[in-house]
């Protein structure tokens, strides 16, 4: 059997999530097995760390289990590496230059921290559907290189306040433990589920926790919360954030802009810029997209090396006609009550 001491470094060295030293402890105690005569339990042994290894230090399959979250802890966050980057995106001058401001304090992050200042990392993004937050948390995690975790909001709330409470705390101890993005999409919900909640004063309990977490949190984490419904929220919520940036719709030449980069090599040539800034009005950029996506499908469907302008036409308006159908349905939903409750 394993000591003491080796079965104690083993818990540390997961806890710690050290895989080389976990590695060690494991090849000492097949190594202590094969001596005291079990040959078959320190080949298995040696097997598995192994087959462990084998997978490489820079694959994905090693690297994610670093920062994959555990227990309780997998319900509520969802974790992954995104490659996106800023040079991706269409924003207005103002959003760029908050976004590089952000990358770059991060970056000189130590330097920052050596003269008693810290770097910008509380976020707050507001703006209508489609016009990139969701998109900005995965290209600061992709141009920083950490793990973004998505913060299930349905999996945190539930109706009992002190359950919630508690995962709550769970998920501002992996804040600071593990460096990431820490998305709160549509956090407004957090202090809006009053079909949910007991009472009130709970809710607004829950949220004040919320609140105090932010605000107290010294991490090194970027925590970046966003909401759709600004109007909603208390001014007292607007301090605790470094920074709030605000997304808009697409301008008719930033709409253009998006629908020539998305559509590539499958542009139809002249690119009729004219032609495609009178259809792309009150589109977001992710109905620009879909609709680009799908004359890029047609196009393949058709085996055609470009978009005809028709087909592009065609799909800017179909999505038109779409997106004007949900608005609808969804304002009709959300006087019914979209929050779950009732
Ligand atoms: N500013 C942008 N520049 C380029 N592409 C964008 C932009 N905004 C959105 N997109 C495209 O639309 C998709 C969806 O956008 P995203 O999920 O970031 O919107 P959102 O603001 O989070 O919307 P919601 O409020 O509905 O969550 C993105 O994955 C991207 O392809
Ligand atoms: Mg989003």
């Amino acid at each position: 059997m394993a000591s003491a001491d080796q079965l104690k470094a083993l818990v540390k060295s997961h806890i710690d999530r050290d895989d080389g030293q976990f590695y060690s402890v494991a090849m000492q105690v097949a190594a202590h097995e094969a001596k005291v005569g079990h040959g078959k339990l320190a080949e298995e042994l040696r097997d598995l760390i192994d087959a462990a290894k084998a997978r490489g230090p820079g694959s994905p399959a090693n690297l994610v289990p670093l920062a994959r979250p555990r227990g309780d802890l997998a319900n509520l966050l969802h974790v992954s590496y995104p490659k996106s980057r800023l040079v991706d995106m269409v924003l207005d001058a103002q959003v760029e230059e908050q976004l590089e401001r952000i990358m770059k304090e991060q970056r000189l992050n130590a330097r920052l921290r050596d003269h008693g200042l810290s770097p910008r990392r509380k976020l707050l993004l507001v703006g209508p559907p489609g016009t990139g937050k969701t998109m900005t948390a995965s290209v600061l995690a992709g141009e920083l290189g950490i793990p973004l975790f998505l913060v299930r909001l349905d999996a945190l709330i539930t109706k009992f306040m002190g359950e919630t409470a508690a995962k709550l705390r769970q998920v501002f101890d992996a804040i600071a433990e593990v460096r990431g993005v820490y998305f709160f999409d549509e956090f407004d919900a957090i202090g809006s589920q009053r079909g949910l909640a007991n009472d009130v004063g709970e809710v607004r309990r829950i949220l004040n926790s919320f609140l105090q977490m932010i605000e107290h949190d010294q991490s090194n984490s970027l925590i970046i919360a966003a909401t759709n419904h600004p109007e909603i929220l208390d001014y007292a919520l607007f301090r605790r954030f470094d920074d709030v940036i605000e997304y808009h719709m697409p301008s008719p030449s930033q709409a253009t802009g998006l629908v020539r980069s998305r559509m590539g090599n499958y542009a139809p040539r002249p690119f009729p810029a004219k032609a495609v800034s009178e259809k792309v009005a009150g589109l977001s950029y992710a109905e620009l997209r879909r609709a680009v996506d799908e004359a890029i499908k047609d196009a393949v469907m058709h085996d055609e090396a470009k978009i005809t302008v028709a087909a592009l036409n065609r799909a800017l308006s179909e999505r038109r006609r779409l997106s004007e159908k949900l608005k609808h349905n969804d304002l009709a939903g959300k006087h019914g009550g979209s929050t779950g409750s009732r």
